[in-house]
């Protein structure tokens, strides 16, 4: 069983990776398309896009395009239950940990680049940059790490110290981290 199983895989595989023009699988991407996915955000903020925008201005794109599943204020949906984005602080040391953007993520960038790459989980890629940056500023504002008419653009969100910033340690063990 196990060996038909990988036949069919290595065969689907094969399938995919040929592209072959006889049976007009795929074409070649546009420089457009490239350059929309081609996009690598580190915590320092570096490869950061143009753009801006409020959490004023994110409240909106939150309530059409987060809340359904977020819960209106980032509490969380009901059920299936699905991820918290607001509150939370001061938990992760209690037999009850609460994960959210503002207890647990270090970086403001890497929330952004989150949201850009894979938010709305149905839709990833809808957002304009303009709308990843204020429906960020919109969830950093209701965990009160920055204000309601605070800009938030790429400098911006690269000088934020996320409450959890020092909250992570190096792995203490001795084989790991050598390969870095
Ligand atoms: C269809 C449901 C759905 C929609 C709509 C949606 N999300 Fe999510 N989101 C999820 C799920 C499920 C996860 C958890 C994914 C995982 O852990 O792999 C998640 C995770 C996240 C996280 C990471 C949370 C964490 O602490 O790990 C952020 C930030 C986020 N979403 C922001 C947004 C924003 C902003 C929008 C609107 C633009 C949005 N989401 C729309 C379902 C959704």
């Amino acid at each position: 069983m196990w060996l038909v199983r990988s036949a069919v895989v290595a065969a689907t595989c094969a399938a995919l990776f040929a592209q072959s023009p006889k049976y007009g699988v795929g074409r070649t991407p546009t420089p457009e398309e490239i350059a929309a996915t081609d996009i690598s955000v580190l915590p320092d903020g570096t490869g950061l896009p143009e753009g801006h925008g409020t959490a004023a201005d994110g409240r909106e794109v939150y309530a059409r395009r987060c809340a359904r599943c977020h819960g209106p204020k980032g509490e969380g949906g009901d059920e299936p239950k699905q991820s918290p984005l607001v509150g939370g602080r001061g938990s992760l040391k209690t037999p009850k940990p609460l994960k959210t953007v503002g207890s647990y993520w270090p970086y403001a960038p890497t929330v952004w680049d989150y949201v850009n790459r894979a938010m709305p989980l149905d839709r990833p890629g809808t957002l304009t940059h303009n709308q990843v940056y204020s429906v960020v500023a919109f969830i950093l504002s209701m965990n009160g790490i920055i204000e309601e008419h605070e800009v938030l653009d790429a400098k911006a969100l690269a000088r934020i110290k996320m409450p959890n910033r020092d909250g992570f340690v190096p792995d203490a063990r001795p084989d790991v981290g050598k390969k870095r």
